[in-house]
C-alpha cells in the first residue's frame, strides 16, 4: 500500500448504526478529501426514501441499485472517502474499488447508538432494522463477511468519531 494502480478511494463498512456516516465526515475534516454516501447517492436516484423503495420494491432491486452504484465508483470515483451503507459490502469488486476499513462495532454499540426504542427516528428510517430480534440475526451471519471483505478492521469502543477518524488516517 499504495500498490500502483490501486484506486484512492476509503471505504467505510460496517452494520447500521456503527457510525459509518460520523467517521466518514470526520475523516474529510481531517484529509481534506471529500466524503460521499452511498444511501445519499441512491437517492438521488429515486423519487422516494430508501426506506418507501424498501417497501414498493423490495431488497433485490435495492441491492441492484447499490451493484450499480458500485460500478460507477469503479469507473469514475478516485480520491474520495465512501461512506456505505450497512450492505453494501456485498457488491462485486468492493475491495479493488479502495481500502476498505471495517467498524466493528458490538451489537450493544449499535443499539446505544440507534437508541433503539419504539418510533426512534433512528431505526423507523431503518427498513431493515424495525425488529431487534431480526436485527441481531442479520449482524451475526454478516459479521465474519464484514471482516472477510475488508484491508483494515477498526474496533469500535468509547472513541468519539474523530479519535476513529485518526485511528483509520494513522493506519493508512
Ligand atoms: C442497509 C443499511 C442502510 C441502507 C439500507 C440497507 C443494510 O444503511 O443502506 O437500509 O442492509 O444494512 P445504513 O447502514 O447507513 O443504515
Amino acid at each position: 500500500f499504495p500498490v500502483a494502480g490501486m484506486k484512492q478511494n476509503i471505504l467505510i463498512t460496517g452494520f447500521m448504526g456503527a457510525g459509518k456516516s460520523s467517521v466518514a465526515r470526520a475523516l474529510a475534516e481531517l484529509t481534506g478529501l471529500f466524503a460521499v454516501d452511498t444511501d445519499d447517492l441512491i437517492e438521488s436516484l429515486l423519487h422516494c426514501s430508501i426506506k418507501s423503495y424498501f417497501v414498493s420494491h423490495g431488497e433485490n432491486a435495492f441491492r441492484r441499485l447499490e451493484q450499480r452504484l458500485a460500478n460507477w465508483l469503479a469507473s469514475s470515483v478516485d480520491h474520495t472517502i465512501v461512506a456505505t451503507g450497512g450492505g453494501f459490502f456485498q457488491v462485486q469488486g468492493l475491495m479493488e474499488l479502495g481500502q476498505v476499513c471495517f467498524l466493528n462495532a458490538d451489537f450493544d454499540t449499535i443499539c446505544r447508538h440507534l437508541h433503539v426504542c419504539a418510533g426512534d427516528q433512528q431505526t423507523v428510517m431503518r427498513p431493515l432494522f424495525q425488529n431487534l430480534e431480526a436485527a441481531k440475526k442479520r449482524f451475526d451471519e454478516r459479521l465474519p463477511l464484514y471482516r472477510q471483505n475488508a484491508h483494515h478492521i477498526i474496533t469500535v469502543g468509547t472513541q468519539d468519531s474523530m479519535d476513529l477518524a485518526r485511528q483509520i488516517q494513522d493506519i493508512l
